[in-house]
């Protein structure tokens, strides 16, 4: 769908970019010729999946070992990439938690556990960002994963839900007020596209089926789609395409509204729940096991 080293030149920071459509994305950047940070809280896996994509690509990707909650740490962070590789020309803010749960039963934690990584994390990368962009007087391009609740609200993700909402609106803001920058934030609120966590922690014991009975193309997301639409707002060509949220969903949630699989969940018991959040927790406890800070 491009042509070869469409981004080439290009600096790009992915956020959570070891697995999943943080993962995805990367690929297709780094095949079109961009220089790669990924960032996430798993050195191994980082260096695993940079290891891969090289191996695949060719070309350079370093990784970064953070938790975006820490803002202190973030600012180090995109810091460093100024000082051993100069300004990045872009940002995709992909790293996100999630957990469905039903909301009365959230913790104080529950909750921020979250919105902590998602609201307040991306906050603090696109800013430590977009400041240095401004003082340098450079150009860039900020590209943020949110998901189609932002329009609907949704169910049993309400923490998620509310996080990404604010980015969607943070999106619109900075759109308005870094345009005379150069700087330009869009956003991609996909619908299912099966990935490990998702799948582990938002279906946990189930699969996709119920998503795609509900869709009018009766599917879920194919990722070469979401990596064309990433790559697609992350190149030039449409510099005045500023401050929108693309839904890519198969008109999934036009046709269906607020967050229509959760909405199913309703079904469930309490002992249901229980085994839900078992499941939950052994995926959780995976993936703490392989963090190194
Ligand atoms: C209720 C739960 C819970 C559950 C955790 N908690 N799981 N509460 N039900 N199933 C509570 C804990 O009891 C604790 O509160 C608090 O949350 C923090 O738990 P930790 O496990 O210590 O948190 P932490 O290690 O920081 O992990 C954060 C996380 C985890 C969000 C819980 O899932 C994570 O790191 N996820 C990152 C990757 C991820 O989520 N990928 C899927 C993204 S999908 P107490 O009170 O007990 O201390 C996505 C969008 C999907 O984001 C869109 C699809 C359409």
């Amino acid at each position: 769908m491009f042509k070869d080293g469409l981004l080439r030149g290009k600096r790009i920071l992915i956020t959570g970019g070891g697995t999943g459509l943080g993962k995805e994305i990367a690929a297709r950047y780094l095949e079109l010729g961009a220089e790669l940070w990924l960032a996430g809280r798993r050195g191994s896996v980082l260096e695993s999946t940079a290891k891969e994509l090289t191996g695949k690509y060719g070309g350079s990707v370093k990784t970064l070992s953070v938790d975006i909650r820490d803002a202190a740490a973030v600012d180090a962070m995109v810091q460093r990439i100024w000082d051993e590789t100069g300004p990045l020309t872009g940002l995709v803010n992909n790293a996100a938690g999630n957990f469905i749960s039903p909301t009365k039963d959230l913790s104080p934690n529950g909750f921020n556990a979250i919105a902590n990584t998602v609201f307040h994390g991306t906050f603090y990368v696109t800013h430590a960002v977009g400041k240095r962009w401004i003082a340098g007087g450079h150009k860039g391009s900020v590209v943020s994963i949110l998901v189609t609740w932002v329009h609907t609200g949704s169910p049993y993700v309400v923490p998620s839900a509310m996080s990404k909402a604010g980015l969607h609106v943070m999106t619109k803001s900075l759109a308005v007020e870094w345009g005379r920058y150069g700087i330009r934030l869009n956003a991609i609120a996909p619908g299912p596209f099966p990935t490990e966590g998702a799948t582990k922690r938002l279906r946990p014991g189930g699969g996709f089926e119920e998503s795609i009975g509900l869709n009018p193309m009766h599917r879920v997301g194919r990722m070469e789609e979401l990596q064309n639409l990433a790559t697609f707002l992350m190149a030039e060509g449409c510099e005045w395409l500023t401050g929108e949220t693309v839904a890519i969903d198969g008109a999934g949630y036009l046709a269906s509204g607020s967050g229509a699989y959760f909405t199913q969940l309703d079904k469930l018991s309490d002992a249901d729940w229980e085994k839900m959040r078992a499941m939950i927790r052994t995926q959780n406890d995976k993936d703490r096991a392989g963090r190194t800070g």
